[in-house]
């Protein structure tokens, strides 16, 4: 099929000198030399193509992968090396025992940014225990003391038969990654996780959530957009990348068969994300919501989403180098550090919004543990007080409450706003079945609020709130309930609460 063009190009030429000829009367024996020199000339093209494909034609990568630039001390690699057989198929039902060794993650960065997003990176990698890889545009120093997962090299999609036809090289490039881990067969994988590397992952929240579901299967997990003006430009059905993709085991198998073909039939598309979503449609697999997603598409103060967390487990936060730092006392990235060790240190309950009282002083207290305990200077019931108040913008950056995907209330007066309250210590209790975490109070919003004059929370009384919270056990992911909280002691301005499972008849009021 190769050069049909050059073929018919050179017979038209001959047969129209060849009609040139015709009216040669009586040259009959020119005509026949010709014929049988056209004749050999076209079984010279033709026989040639077919009988030496010796050196496949550069430009035709399609169907071909390259062996990706390898790390040759990269330890897992070594004992996975590439020839080793695949677990096919996976039965059903083996999600029985899911654990961090059958996901294999698959960071999608470029090498501009990598030498900056990989201090995020840093804040969940934990080397020894997971397996994955970078995946970049061209080489990079891979420095094992890093800590890193492996840079690869992704295929060059330029060189992709659509490649040439296509302008958003880096959108194919990433959509292809989970392709490309595919194909290095590795032993004992039940999941790909497609992650930006401008998120951060609570990983073991991410085992608990995939094992309600079988590898065996179809299945395409994620989270939508909390910007509506994204979700429309894109789908509602599709899975934000940066909040993560995961990718069940079969899933994968069936794109690596059609991936290549269905990516020619949108060059239209821009990112990833959407092509893989467009691709993932051709299977007609359905996108499964998982609530602690979360793309992050917001600006400015993630207080009010942080604080709001649904009551499911959390797995992922992207964007954290586009919102405000997420605790204002500290730096971005000190910040970062400090919410990763809560997120570590009891997964579980990280970001569980819990919720009690004080109804003689009204005052309703949330607490979202690893992060913040909001005072509110008013009662306010469950409904009201698990709704995200409007602290940011949407990606738009609009901040009205139909820009959002969320259950929101609009951050009235700095009266109506809560005192705060931010993480700035948490430590396992003694026989690790619960962990304290303590709570400073946030001076600059105290000092708005005295110049109002408004409902005050004395600080005088108050500036630390120790929470001391049950773990979570590990089966809470399946039937997930908000805990119960109560007020325990005041004692040298420190405020302790305690959270735990509700005990049975009790409600959450004030
Ligand atoms: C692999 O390790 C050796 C010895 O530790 C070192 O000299 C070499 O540069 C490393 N290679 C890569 C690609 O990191
Ligand atoms: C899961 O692990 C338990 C305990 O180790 C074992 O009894 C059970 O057979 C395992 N299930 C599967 C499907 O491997
Ligand atoms: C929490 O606060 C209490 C009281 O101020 C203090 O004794 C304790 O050491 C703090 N714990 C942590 C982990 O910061």
């Amino acid at each position: 099929m190769l050069g049909p063009r050059g073929q018919a190009g050179s017979l038209h030429l001959s047969s129209s000198s060849l009609r040139r000829k015709w009216k040669w009367k009586g040259k009959g024996s020119a005509l026949a030399f010709v014929l049988l020199l056209v004749s050999a000339a076209w079984l010279l093209v033709v026989f040639s193509r077919n009988c030496c494909p010796a050196h496949p034609d550069p430009d035709d990568m399609y169907g071909w992968y390259r062996v990706p630039h390898l790390n040759p001390n990269f330890s897992d690699w070594q004992r996975h090396g590439p020839n080793r057989p695949t677990l096919l198929p996976l039965t059903a039902g083996s999600n029985a025992n899911l654990s961090l060794h059958n996901i294999v993650f698959c960071v999608a960065a470029s090498a501009k940014l990598w030498p900056m997003r990989k201090e995020i990176v840093k804040l969940w990698w934990r080397e020894g225990q997971m397996r994955g890889f970078v995946w970049l545009e061209e080489p990079a120093r891979h420095d094992p003391a890093e800590h890193l997962p492996m840079v690869m090299v992704s295929e060059d999609v330029a060189r992709l038969r659509y490649g040439r036809a296509m302008t958003h090289h880096t959108g194919v490039r990433i959509s292809r990654i989970v392709l490309e881990t595919f194909r290095l067969n590795m032993p004992d994988v039940h999941w790909f996780v497609l992650a930006d590397d401008d998120t951060i992952f609570s990983t073991d929240n991410l085992v608990r959530v995939l094992s309600k579901y079988d590898p065996s299967q179809f299945h395409y997990i994620g989270g939508s957009s909390e910007s509506h003006q994204q979700n429309l430009a894109f789908s509602y059905g599709m899975a934000f990348g940066g909040g993560g993709v995961a990718i069940s085991y079969a899933l994968a198998a069936a794109l690596v068969g059609m991936q290549d073909e269905c990516l020619e039939h949108y060059p239209e598309l821009h990112g990833s994300d959407d092509r893989l979503h467009a691709c993932i449609c051709e299977l007609g697999v359905p996108l499964t919501r998982e609530l602690g997603f979360h793309q992050c598409d917001i600006r400015g103060n993630p207080l009010g989403l942080l604080g709001s967390h649904p009551i499911a487990p959390f797995v992922s936060l992207h964007h954290v180098d586009v919102m405000d730092p997420v605790f204002p006392g500290l730096a971005a990235h000190k910040g970062l550090q400090l919410l990763s060790k809560a997120m570590q240190m009891e997964p579980g309950s990280f970001l569980q919004q819990s919720f009690c009282y004080n109804q003689k002083q009204g005052f309703s207290f949330s607490v979202s543990i690893g992060y913040v305990v909001q005072v509110f200077p008013e009662i306010l019931y469950p409904q009201n007080l698990q709704r995200a108040q409007v602290t940011f913008q949407a990606w738009n950056r609009k901040a009205g409450r139909r820009e959002f995907d969320l259950d929101t209330r609009l951050s009235k007066s700095i009266c109506w706003q809560p005192y705060l309250f931010y993480l700035d210590g948490i430590e396992a209790k003694k026989g690790d079945s619960a962990v304290i975490t303590n709570y400073s109070r946030y001076g600059d919003i105290d000092e708005r609020k005295k110049f109002w004059w408004c409902h005050y929370f004395p600080r005088e009384k108050v500036i630390t709130i120790r929470v001391t919270s049950q773990r979570l056990p590990w089966s809470w992911y399946q039937v997930p309930r908000r805990q119960c909280c109560s007020v325990t002691g005041l004692k040298d301005k420190v405020l302790d609460m305690k959270v735990g499972p509700c005990q049975p008849g009790e409600v959450i009021v004030p």
